[in-house]
């Protein structure tokens, strides 16, 4: 039975700023009562107010960054749980349990370039990954700024959330959005089609992507087609965070990895799942 991670605690962090971010979202930095040692990207945590303003189930959110010993997450309002985090003001207490979930492979140089397609608040957890792969935190060696290329799309250009600070990291940085307002006029596969097209890319290309469903289902079609290597970090309802509830299947592949079980558990075995261990 997956357990949750070892690291995980629950505590009492306070808000020391909520900045506007995007049409409709907020950059949330958190306190702890103690520093956390630097944490591998895309790993979350499951955060609520505690003076009652938000729902009694806490909502889950990715890690954007973590800087002089605070957490801060990138929250696009859409109801009332990330509403209520959004009216937050510095001094505020959240109840944050975390941190959760597995977290981005290892970005290793022993292949072709990695490609991380964000959409929309799909985003949030690829600005650690950057920073960490061109760093070289965790396992992986640092990676040249060439190896890595961040394809950021959104329906609109008020939803490329904090695209300047991403812009800055010193990768290369493609934007896409559905009206066209801001870059290529298109979602992110058809920006991809066209790089390769264009002999932007190269054909052995390894995918990260996060982002709302049906770009998640476009991203697997394209990777099984392709036969990419391919990660998706999934942004499933949850409930408890810690895999006792339930709330979180995501349809395992039955030859895969993880072997003949329908369902893995997004909170403890994934969010970040690789193509060969499930099927959207
Ligand atoms: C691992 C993980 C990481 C996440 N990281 C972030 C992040 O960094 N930033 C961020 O803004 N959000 C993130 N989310 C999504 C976030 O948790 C939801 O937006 C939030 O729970 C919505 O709560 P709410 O009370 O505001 O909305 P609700 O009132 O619960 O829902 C409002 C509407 O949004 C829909 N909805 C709620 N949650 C989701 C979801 N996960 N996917 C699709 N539709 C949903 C509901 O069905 C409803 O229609 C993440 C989710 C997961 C599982
Ligand atoms: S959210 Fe409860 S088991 Fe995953």
């Amino acid at each position: 039975m997956p357990a949750p991670p070892p690291d995980a605690r629950s505590f009492t962090a306070t808000v020391s700023a909520v900045v506007a971010c995007g049409t409709d979202g907020v950059l949330l930095s958190v306190r702890p009562p103690q520093p956390l040692p630097p944490l591998r990207a895309a790993r979350f945590f499951m955060l609520r107010r505690e003076d009652g303003a938000s729902p009694a189930i806490p909502r889950p959110f990715s890690l954007y960054r973590q800087a002089d010993d605070e957490l801060v997450f990138l929250v696009k309002v859409t109801g009332r749980g990330t509403r209520a985090l959004a009216a937050c003001e510095a001094g505020s207490k959240l109840r944050v349990i975390g941190p959760l979930g597995n977290g981005w492979p290892d970005l290793d140089g022993d292949g072709g370039p990695w490609v991380m397609l964000a959409g929309g608040i799909g985003s949030a957890p690829f600005f650690m990954a950057i920073e960490q792969a061109l760093s070289g935190l965790g396992a992986a060696p640092a990676l040249a700024a060439e190896n890595l290329c961040l394809l950021y799309g959104a329906s609109t250009a008020g939803f490329l959330y904090d695209l300047e600070r991403f812009e800055e990291l010193g990768v290369r940085v493609l934007v896409a959005t559905d009206d066209g307002s801001r870059g290529f006029r298109g979602n992110v596969c058809e920006l991809l089609e066209r790089e390769w097209e264009a002999g932007g890319l190269p054909r052995d290309v390894r995918l990260l992507a996060c982002g709302p469903d049906p770009m998640l289902h476009a991203v697997e079609r394209l990777a099984r087609a392709r036969e990419l290597s391919c990660w998706l970090s999934l942004e499933e309802l949850m409930g408890c965070g810690v895999g006792i509830c339930n709330g979180c299947p995501v349809p395992t592949r039955p030859e895969g990895p993880l072997g003949a079980w329908p369902n893995a558990k997004c909170c403890v075995e994934g969010p970040v799942f690789s193509t060969e261990e499930i099927s959207l």
